[in-house]
């Protein structure tokens, strides 16, 4: 077999074998294929597609390039839960705990921010000496002992993924279905986990667009999840604002740790109860979904879930006077609010520059491995739909100098769009595709 052969077949728009296919991820990861082949059979999948069974191919192949952990001596059922990436995205950390306070162990490879979305590896690290390095029997080990873990992704986790997604970062070929497909779900499958939800975000702060391009990335996902014998549902959720009030890192923890209180932005609480109640479900632990939110707002309302996160901290070496006086979180030295420049209503934000905004501050990264300040973001102020009153803040900035607040500043003012006429509030959700 050739990697020429099986560029110029996929160019042409035929049908690679899973063998084709193997051999080209396997040989890509090891560096016999070199990144200039790679790249060129991107662009043809890019162009050309995939079928549903290539799909499945290349995504079992990507999971195959390295270590697939089996998680079932740990327990039947583990959940896990995707987001395809977002703006003020703090979800994984009230869920979590939530979900494996009510009995349903919850393990998690997850990743760092990039471009203008934040990582839940990053706001993990606000929080002094947690480790996101955790080793595969680490993983396991913390799993068997406290029935949560949260890590980043393990080297030899899909490692096809991490060589593939770089260079589609740089050849224009991210945005592929089933290109992104197997790059979540070869992830989610080496992660072990057998019940998966998956988070699609859509709008001005999310990958995808529209409802439409949305609800095709999950339900080709939900299909490949039955087909790989995993239980996966997708929830299409709302990114035309961010989630919650914060954006940035050590922000964004202490506003978990509020919502874990019972406290903190409505719309964070209710995201996070529907997501919960899913995986519940999904899990076999409840009926359905509503007898879900019930038990996951009982497990926030008793103090499970926040001692369940507690645990976490602890177990993974994190200082846990942060989290029980978050106060001592990293705090930039500059607070500063922007005022609204005129009355009227909120209609619109663009959440990807909002995302920007924290990336000016030095909370974000423009390029993997660039150092970041844990301790800078934003908190919104106002929500699509909310009556805005001139003079009031519509944003505070958290900085460490002046130079980047004013850019954050001039971003953060032009994300806004106040007007006159009244809007209607944006839902949370647009969409829910079922296990099948
Ligand atoms: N998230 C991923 O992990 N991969 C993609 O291709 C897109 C979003």
């Amino acid at each position: 077999m050739r990697a020429i052969d099986i560029i110029e077949k996929k160019r042409d728009g035929y049908e690679l074998t899973a063998e084709e296919i193997d051999f080209f991820i396997q040989g890509y990861t090891r560096g016999d294929i070199p990144d200039y082949q790679a790249a060129a059979w991107l662009m043809a999948v890019y162009l050309r597609g995939m079928s549903e069974r290539e799909t499945r191919d290349l995504t079992l192949a990507m999971a195959r390039s390295g270590d697939i952990l089996d998680l079932s001596d740990v327990a039947p059922v583990v959940a896990d839960k995707h987001s395809s990436g977002g703006i003020g995205d703090k979800v994984t950390l009230v869920v979590a705990p939530v979900v494996a306070a009510c009995g349903v162990p919850v393990g998690k490879m997850t990743g760092r921010g990039l471009g203008f979305t934040g990582g839940t590896v990053d706001k993990l690290e606000s929080i002094p000496g947690f480790r996101t390095d955790l080793s595969p029997q680490e993983f396991k080990a913390q799993l068997a002992r406290i029935g949560i873990v949260i890590t980043g992704q393990s080297e030899n986790l899909a490692p096809a993924d991490r060589k593939l997604y770089a260079l589609r970062d740089v050849t224009g070929t991210v945005s592929s279905l089933p290109l992104i497909v197997s790059s979540i779900m070869s992830k989610k499958l080496a992660g072990g986990a057998t019940a998966i939800l998956l988070d699609v975000k859509v709008g001005s702060g999310a990958f995808m667009k529209t409802v439409e391009e949305a609800s095709r990335l999950a339900e080709a996902m939900v299909r490949l999840g039955r087909e790989l014998g995993r239980r996966v549902s997708a929830l299409v959720s709302d990114m035309n604002q961010p989630l919650g009030w914060a954006v940035g890192n050590a922000l964004e923890v202490q506003e978990a740790i509020n919502a874990l209180h019972e406290e903190g932005p409505p719309d964070l609480r209710e995201h996070c109860l529907v997501v919960a109640a899913e995986m519940l479900a999904l899990a076999g632990r409840v009926a359905d979904s509503s007898e879900g939110v019930e038990l996951a707002a009982q497990a926030i309302a008793d103090g499970r879930a926040w001692r369940k996160f507690r645990a976490l901290v602890a177990a993974q070496g994190g200082d846990v006077r942060f989290v029980d006086e978050p106060d001592r979180l990293p705090c930039a030295p500059i607070t500063e609010p922007i005022p609204a420049p005129t009355d009227g209503y909120l209609q619109k934000v663009d959440a990807a520059q909002i995302g920007m905004a924290v990336v000016d501050l030095g909370g974000g990264r423009e390029k993997k491995g660039d150092p970041i300040d844990h301790s800078v973001g934003v908190i919104v102020h106002y929500k699509v739909g909310d009556r805005v009153q001139k003079g009031t803040p519509l944003c505070t900035i958290y900085a460490s100098d002046r130079v980047r607040l004013e850019q954050a500043r001039d971003r953060l003012l032009k994300a806004h769009t106040i007007g006159p006429e009244p809007v209607p509030p944006l839902p949370l959700f647009y969409k829910k595709i079922p296990h099948q």
